[in-house]
């Protein structure tokens, strides 16, 4: 397993399958040095939203990067509030503007409010067919809400990117999307960083002279989870990235699968207030 890995969508599309998250990582000076340290450190793949607001740092950064545009691989989000078909469609254009580029490679439905991620589903569709983004998928879909969806799409989901840790290890939805082909990818991996304590996660980090951040990030890998860690300190973002110099056995893989609690620390998708 290398840094560079990717996972491949149905369309032959990849995603690396280690990338780099940017919630909460504030507008401005924040968002941009953090998304300038994570692409020096060599991730290539950042995840962003509209919600985030802070696509127009995240735009900056890759900008003064130079990297040449095909070597990134670029998410972003469409917002409850706008979500239908027209509306979608102008969202994405805005997102398009602040982050300062041609084509998204990965436009998402941030959750699935209920009426409407049909409507929102089909704009990503035409999105998808016009070439303004190269994959499409969804986020917060229970297993429930992408089996209604089956009922209208023409293209399917090709990724799932729900909350995902050793506390929420998410096994039934994980089998779907397997049995769907549709790529997993785990927000919130360090369970927002508050799930970095647990003795488990600790005595196994000692045993391998690594951080519980570095487990948990490499067990997701091993499960073929694509993964977003995020953090705004350079040297936590380069920590991040050295998840290839080592493995978990199969009795740690399954002590940490063991620590599952079916415990959210964001909302769940059938409670959310949208
Ligand atoms: N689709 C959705 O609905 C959704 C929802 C939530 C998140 N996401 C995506 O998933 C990404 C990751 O989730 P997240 O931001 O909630 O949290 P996370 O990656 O699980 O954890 C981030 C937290 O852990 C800390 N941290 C990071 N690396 C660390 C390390 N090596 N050692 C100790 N602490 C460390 C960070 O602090 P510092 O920044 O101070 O290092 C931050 O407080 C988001 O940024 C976003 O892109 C998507």
């Amino acid at each position: 397993m290398k840094f560079k890995d990717t996972a491949t969508f149905t369309n032959g599309v990849e995603i690396p399958r280690l990338g780099f998250g940017v919630w909460q990582a504030k507008d401005g000076q924040e968002a941009y040095e953090a998304v300038t340290h994570a692409l020096k450190s060599g991730y290539t793949s950042i995840d962003t939203a509209a919600a985030y607001k802070n696509e127009e740092s995240v735009g900056r950064a890759i900008k003064d990067s130079n990297l040449p545009r095909e070597e990134l691989f670029i998410t972003t989000k469409v917002w409850n509030a706008d979500q239908g078909y027209e509306s979608t469609l102008k969202a994405f254009d805005e997102s398009l503007k602040k982050l300062q580029l041609e084509y998204i490679d990965l436009y998402l439905i941030h959750w699935p409010v209920a009426d409407k991620y049909s409507d929102t589903w089909r704009a990503l569709e035409n999105l998808y067919e016009t070439g303004k983004v190269r994959a499409i998928g969804v986020c917060n879909f229970h297993e429930h809400h992408l089996t209604e969806l089956f009922k209208t799409a023409k293209i399917k989901p090709m990724i799932n990117q729900i909350e995902l840790h050793p506390k929420l290890s998410q096994e039934p939805l994980r089998a779907f999307c397997e049995k769907h082909q549709i790529i997993v990818e785990a927000w919130s991996p360090l369970g927002n960083g508050k799930i970095l304590t647990d003795a488990t996660i600790a005595e196994i980090a000692k045993a391998h002279e690594k951080s519980p951040a570095q487990i948990i990030l490499r067990w997701d890998l091993q499960h073929g989870i694509v993964t977003i860690p995020k953090s705004v300190n350079a040297d936590r973002i380069a920590e991040n990235t050295q998840l290839f110099d080592f493995e978990l056995s199969a009795a740690e893989m399954a002590k940490i699968d063991a620590l599952n609690e079916d415990h959210r620390t964001g909302p769940d998708p059938d409670n959310f207030n949208f």
